[in-house]
């Protein structure tokens, strides 16, 4: 793995430049005044830390994607205001994907924008959702439908918080991981078969060599394709089929991703000559991490959701595919042949 222990390193993105600081929460102390800055938060970070937020302004949210709305920015929006927020105040999302999501998306139009940072806290926000300045909302059933793009000023890593995330959620945060590994690091892939969940939940220094690996990843990813005409599509990987699954089964992220792709390893054998043996390496994969590679539920409304998907163009939808472990690419599939794989999965 990674021997990048360094406590701090600066990405560039086109728009700016921002910090990760891999450090104790304490830090923020020096980094922050207390009467220039708001937390946000949600309930089970603000019940199982409450340490982290003594004598620090906190707008506590309701925990959950439900909660990822306009109502709840309007909410934040108002107790912002009743705190004197002003257009020097800085703003920290402390939280998984849905706090900083909700965070970076406040501090960017209130007061038409307020510098803001993000303390991520499950693997999913640190390795993904932290990363790359989609800062967003649900609207209904459309997810992450109205947003912005704009980078925070850093990214406070304090794995310790770690210690209070639920397992389901150590379990999807390793789906975005072992997505990572697939389509760019087979190197990653293999130490990844040579460890488990519970090795790495017993163990914060593994954890935090492999989160700082994904992190280079989806920098890299990011960075080099920031309008994402090209990489970024990649990390879309598995996502297609499991948004579907997602939207028609109510299984968490993680495990409709999983069965994602592994539906997508066997459409790239069927068009991308991918090798079936690689396949039966991404499943074992897959079930060692606890996730799920297979479903039956609501197939055919599933197919339906699947077919409304903005990447169709006529007869044919294009698609992540695997050429191999550690590499993927996009190819266009035909209708009629991705249902049949569909079916059979
Ligand atoms: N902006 C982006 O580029 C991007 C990329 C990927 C995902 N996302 C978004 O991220 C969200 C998913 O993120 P998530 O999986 O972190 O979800 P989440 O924020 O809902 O967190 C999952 C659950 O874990 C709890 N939790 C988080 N950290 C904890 C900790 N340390 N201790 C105890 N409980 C903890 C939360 O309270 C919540 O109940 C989705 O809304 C998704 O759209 C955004
Ligand atoms: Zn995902």
């Amino acid at each position: 793995m990674t021997n990048n222990n360094s406590l701090s390193q600066q990405y560039q993105f086109s728009e700016k430049k921002v910090d990760y600081f891999f450090e104790d929460f304490s830090f923020i102390e020096e980094k922050l005044q207390k009467d220039k800055t708001v937390f946000i938060t949600d309930e089970n970070l603000y019940a199982a830390h409450p340490e982290k937020f003594s004598g620090w302004k906190t707008i506590v949210i309701k925990a959950g994607e439900q909660f990822k709305n306009q109502r709840t920015v309007d909410s934040v929006i108002e107790q912002l205001i009743n705190l004197h927020a002003d257009r020097q105040t800085f703003i920290l999302g402390i939280g998984g994907g849905v706090v900083t999501d909700i965070a970076g998306f406040v501090a960017s139009i209130y007061m038409r924008g307020v510098k803001f940072a993000f303390a991520p806290t499950s693997i999913l926000a640190m390795v993904d959702a932290s990363i790359g300045g989609k800062n967003g909302i649900d609207v209904g059933v459309y997810k992450n439908l109205v947003g912005v793009i704009r980078h925070p000023e850093f990214l406070l890593y304090d794995y310790s918080f770690l210690e209070t995330l639920p397992d389901a959620e150590w379990v999807n945060g390793f789906a975005e991981i072992i997505k990572h590994a697939c389509i760019k690091d087979h190197e990653m892939f293999h130490f990844l078969q040579q460890h488990s969940l519970a090795k790495f939940q017993s163990s914060l220094k593994e954890t935090a060599s492999i989160i700082r690996k994904n992190v280079d990843i989806k920098y890299n990813i990011v960075a080099n394709d920031e309008l994402e005409t090209g990489d970024r599509k990649l990390l879309n990987f598995g996502h297609t089929i499991g948004h579907a699954i997602e939207n028609t089964s109510k299984l968490p992220h993680g495990h409709a991703i999983s069965i994602g792709m592994l539906a997508a390893c066997k459409i790239s054998e069927a068009i991308n000559d991918f090798d079936k043996e690689q396949t039966e390496k991404v499943k074992e994969l897959l079930i060692q991490y606890e996730l799920p590679v297979t479903f039956d539920s609501n197939k055919e409304k599933t197919w339906e959701i699947l077919l409304h998907d903005k990447k169709k163009s006529g007869s044919n939808m294009s698609f992540i595919v695997l050429n191999k472990i550690g590499s993927a690419s996009v190819k266009s599939i035909p209708l009629d042949q991705l249902h049949q794989i569909f079916n059979s999965i």
